[in-house]
């Protein structure tokens, strides 16, 4: 289970995601259309070494994957859900919307952050995805404090997506997240008894991911063993903070 980290350790984690947020913040003013993904991957792994930290998903072998990530920034577009994949060839293109993922180690501690973003112009429905999406982390966020129980968080975020229609993916959760890229618990973004409903101690450190399709919640794996997409090929948005639980709410530690 995820230790709560001392007022020290939670200083170095808002260190590295202060960097981590400052660099997904260059890559997303990248953005536009006719810009190739592996460009965009490039960057981020060059800016993580100019700041002395290791990209953690570059080489990350998850337990349910036959080869590592190749590397440093997931890109997901459109119906991809996660995990989307850099690779020279691919190219956004107006209208797209793209999910981008990383996670630092820095210090010895690690944060990871997600946020989608519009290529170009996007419809009406992608613009209140993404926003809705946003709202729900955010609302989340807010829960996440001292003495709250861990689906207060998930209670939260599905209410807030579910009444704009839209609905919460359900394989990928969150976790916990500091001394490794992934830590117990897992970060449920929905109300079930799968999960331990464990009370929030100040100083838990938590990744808190929603993942939210237009359409249906299902989602499936390409051939590459990676990427994730709607079954039903809708639209599907991913923003992520890592946050330390307190007294009042979630502190957001990747922040610029
Ligand atoms: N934000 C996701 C996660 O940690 C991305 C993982 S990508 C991987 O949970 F490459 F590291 F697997
Ligand atoms: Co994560």
């Amino acid at each position: 289970m995820v230790k709560p980290k001392t007022s020290a350790e939670i200083e170095i984690m808002r260190e590295g995601g202060h960097i981590l947020a400052g660099i997904l913040n260059l890559v997303i003013k990248k953005i536009k259309p006719g810009v190739g993904t592996k460009e965009l991957n490039d960057l981020v792994e060059k800016l993580i070494k100019e700041k002395g930290g290791r990209p953690s998903f570059k080489g990350y072998k998850a337990a349910w994957a036959e080869h590592v990530y190749p590397s440093a920034l997931c890109v997901s577009v459109n119906d991809e859900v996660v995990h989307g994949l850099a690779e020279p060839n691919r190219i956004l293109k107006n209208g797209d919307i793209v999910g981008l993922d990383c996670g630092l180690e820095y210090k010895d501690f690690y944060t990871d952050i997600a946020r989608t973003v519009a290529v170009g112009r996007v419809s009406k429905e992608a613009k209140k995805l993404m926003a809705v999406t946003e709202e729900a982390l955010g609302r989340g966020i807010k829960k996440a404090k001292a003495g709250s129980r861990l689906l207060d968080v998930a209670k939260e975020i599905q209410s807030q997506v579910e009444k704009n229609g839209f609905s919460i993916v359900r394989q990928l959760v969150g976790h916990g997240v500091g001394y490794q890229a992934h830590e117990e618990p897992q970060v449920p973004n929905y109300i079930s008894n799968d999960f331990k409903n464990i009370k929030l101690e100040k100083g838990m450190t938590l990744a808190i991911e929603p993942m939210v399709n237009a359409g249906s919640w299902e989602v499936e794996t390409l051939d590459d063993g990676w990427t994730i997409v709607t079954r039903d090929g809708s639209l599907s948005a991913h923003f992520e903070h890592t946050i330390a639980v307190g007294e009042k709410g979630g502190d957001i530690l990747t922040i610029l």
